[in-house]
């Protein structure tokens, strides 16, 4: 591939590394900062970028380097002519089904070709990621190729010829709808003759391989992915032009006979035996698929939202225990901690998500560790009365001290001290070092979240609705009291003192943190169990009545909300502006967290209740499908 060739002068932070590829937050032009890479392959690579143009929102595009091939300058002449050539076709173009090009510039031997950003998945990655796909889906795709072939070869005064259809070449974006990218080899269509072979062996039409190439090679080309993905049979694995030996019903029953006969057709050896047009193809399609009656559209639905949610993200790493894993991670030092309904605790290695070790107590852990870094422990409740500090190295116990009754409050370590709840009603204060006792305040009912610590005093609730405040000697300094069990945990804006918890009521309270009143409350119409968040003027939590809510600090009024389908009860993390949380319907979501849009979505096999932690650029979270996830997350 192309050497690496020193870039300067691209902007104001960034560079490279090896195989020239640029680095995330590289900015080109001042204006385009990259944020990771969406692929790549022939020529160089294509990016993800957002146009800083706009400061005030995120505006995402999709940027296509081109690198010099080699230091032969009339080489080097000729790919950045190809490259002009794809710029100049694409930009004369409108067509819902190809991406819009807002832009194009050469750089220090490079070309860029800025982009409308996809959000999706191309179809060879759907096909790597998918057993099989919906007949239904398939054929409107399918016809909407026809469609945009057919805009193509209509072009004047000269056809295009798209020249390289293929699963890698398409994209489906995240309503489902078809989109053809990579316009590099196509061209105008002047005259049939004499062109060499451009396209992708499998795919292309046997005259391409003698340089005549038509709309009918596109015609053929589209045949033979449809012919794939039906049949889920490669054809650059198979001998050139052997469509017809490996009929598409053999391989799929679901396939109607009249569309395998139509792709059939497509795929004619000779150019005359094959469809007029891809328009005619496609209004033969939709022919057939009218006779045969309406359309599952439920399915498709269904499906739509799926492929929507394929996009990108892959886990770094999954680790399996034994129980469900209720509860967050916390990380320290290269590893993460976690809990588990096994009733072990997990180390893994944050990276590779290797066991460290484990270490098992007599009860389910539904409380999340902390570390408390001064005496290299973690520290964390069970169910089976005992509060626990095990070395983070070693997992070996150092002490434990029991209550009278399980603990699924979660600690907080402040000033050499471990604070927590316990079921039986008790807050404990203890020396972290060694488990000392130094008081408790009997709160009368279980407490379940994890207290607030500041300089000067403690905030927590218990499951009769009180809201707490002591001092750090353990005096009370006011309470207050919702109407309902207080799970979620109190949270602190600094500046003014204000005080976040959600309740089981539905409300969450805004407090004043010196006298105890509250000034202002925020309903939701379900429990308000996740703990918020306060990023940027304003608090983000979530609720069982199934949205995010993001409101203004002090007037609490409401800035956007995203709503899923099922209840949430994993806690909001808000890292470099965007909102992580986990659902109930098993999906972890990004948003931005300026507009609550969401960015991506992942997927584990059952609810998530455990909060993510994120940790050096990987984001890890538990699952009721008893699974420990590690995903990679950019900027
Ligand atoms: N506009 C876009 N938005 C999102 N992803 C894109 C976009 N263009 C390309 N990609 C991704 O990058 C991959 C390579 O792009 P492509 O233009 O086909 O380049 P190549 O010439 O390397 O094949 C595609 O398969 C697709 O996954
Ligand atoms: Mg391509």
């Amino acid at each position: 591939m192309a050497k690496t060739s020193k870039i300067s002068g691209l902007g104001d932070s960034g560079g490279q590394h090896n195989e020239g590829t640029l680095n995330p937050n590289t900015v080109l032009l001042r204006r385009y900062r990259v944020m990771g890479v969406l692929g790549g392959g022939g020529m160089g690579t294509v990016y993800q970028a957002r146009d800083l143009q706009f400061p005030d929102v995120k505006r995402m595009v999709a940027v296509k380097e081109m690198l010099s091939p080699s230091p032969d300058k009339a080489l080097r002449e000729q790919t950045l002519k190809t490259f002009r050539r794809e710029a100049n076709i694409l930009a004369t173009l409108t067509h819902p089904a190809i991406p819009q090009i807002y832009d194009f510039f050469d750089q220090n031997e490079r070309a860029y070709l800025v982009m409308e950003y996809i959000n999706g998945s191309d179809l060879e990655a759907i096909l790597g990621k998918t057993r099989s796909l919906p007949v239904e889906k398939i054929i409107e795709w399918a016809i909407d190729l026809c469609e945009v072939l057919g805009y193509l070869h209509d072009h004047s005064p000269t056809p295009i010829v798209f020249r390289d259809i293929k699963p890698s070449n398409i994209m489906i974006d995240h309503l489902g709808k078809v989109r053809l990218i990579d316009f590099g080899i196509a061209k105008n269509f002047v005259s049939a003759k004499g062109n060499t072979m451009i396209g992708t062996e499998g795919y292309s039409a046997p005259e391409q391989y003698k340089g005549n190439v038509s709309p009918k090679s596109d015609q053929y080309s589209l045949g033979a992915t449809l012919h794939h993905i039906l049949s889920r049979k490669d054809p650059r694995l198979e001998p050139p032009f052997s469509f017809h030996e490996r009929p598409i019903p053999d391989f799929n029953p679901d396939v109607p006979d009249w569309f395998a006969a139509i792709i059939k057709r497509a795929l004619s050896f000779n150019p005359q035996d094959r469809f007029e047009s891809c328009a005619a193809m496609g209004a033969e399609i939709k022919t057939k698929m009218m006779g045969q009656g309406a359309r599952d559209t439920s399915q498709t639905e269904v499906f739509d939202e799926k492929i929507a949610n394929m996009q990108t993200v892959e886990h770094k790493w999954v680790f399996e225990t034994e129980d469900e894993v209720r509860t967050s991670p916390t990380a320290h030092d290269g590893m993460v901690f976690v809990g588990s309904y096994d009733t072990n605790m997990w180390a893994l290695d944050l990276e590779t998500g290797e066991m460290r070790w484990k270490y098992h107590t007599d009860g389910g852990i539904a409380s999340s560790p902390v570390v408390d870094p001064a005496s290299d422990l973690v520290l964390f409740g069970s169910e089976d009365h005992t509060f626990h500090a095990v070395n983070y190295k070693t997992g070996r116990i150092v002490w434990t001290y029991t209550t009278r009754d399980r603990i699924r409050s979660t600690p907080t370590v402040a000033m050499d001290h471990v604070f927590f709840g316990s079921d039986d009603g008790n807050l404990y204060a203890l020396v972290s070092s060694n488990g000392r006792k130094l008081w408790e305040y009997d709160a009368q009912s279980a407490i379940r979240n994890r207290p607030l610590v500041t300089d000067d005093m403690i905030v927590f609730g218990n499951s009769m609705g009180d809201i707490i405040s002591l001092s750090l000697s353990g005096e009370r300094r006011w309470g207050y009291r919702a109407r309902r069990d207080i799970a979620s945990s109190p949270v602190i804006y600094d500046k003014e003192d204000l005080c976040y918890v959600g309740s089981h009521d539905g409300y969450l309270y805004e407090i004043d943190a010196n006298s105890g009143f509250s000034s202002n409350r925020f309903r939701t119409m379900g429990p308000v169990i996740t703990t918020p968040v306060v990023h940027s003027g304003r608090v983000i939590f979530g609720s069982v009545d199934k949205s995010v809510y993001s409101v203004e600090i002090g007037t609490l009024r409401e800035k956007w909300r995203f709503t899923i389908e099922h209840p949430i009860v994993s806690s909001p993390v808000v890292h470099k502006d965007k909102v992580y949380f986990g659902g109930t319907d098993g999906k972890l979501y990004c948003l931005d967290a300026s507009n609550g849009q969401e960015l991506w979505s992942y997927t584990a096999e059952a609810a998530i209740t455990s909060t993510p932690l994120i940790a050096n650029d990987t984001l890890v979270f538990g699952s009721l499908d008893y699974k420990i996830y590690a995903l990679p997350i950019f900027d």
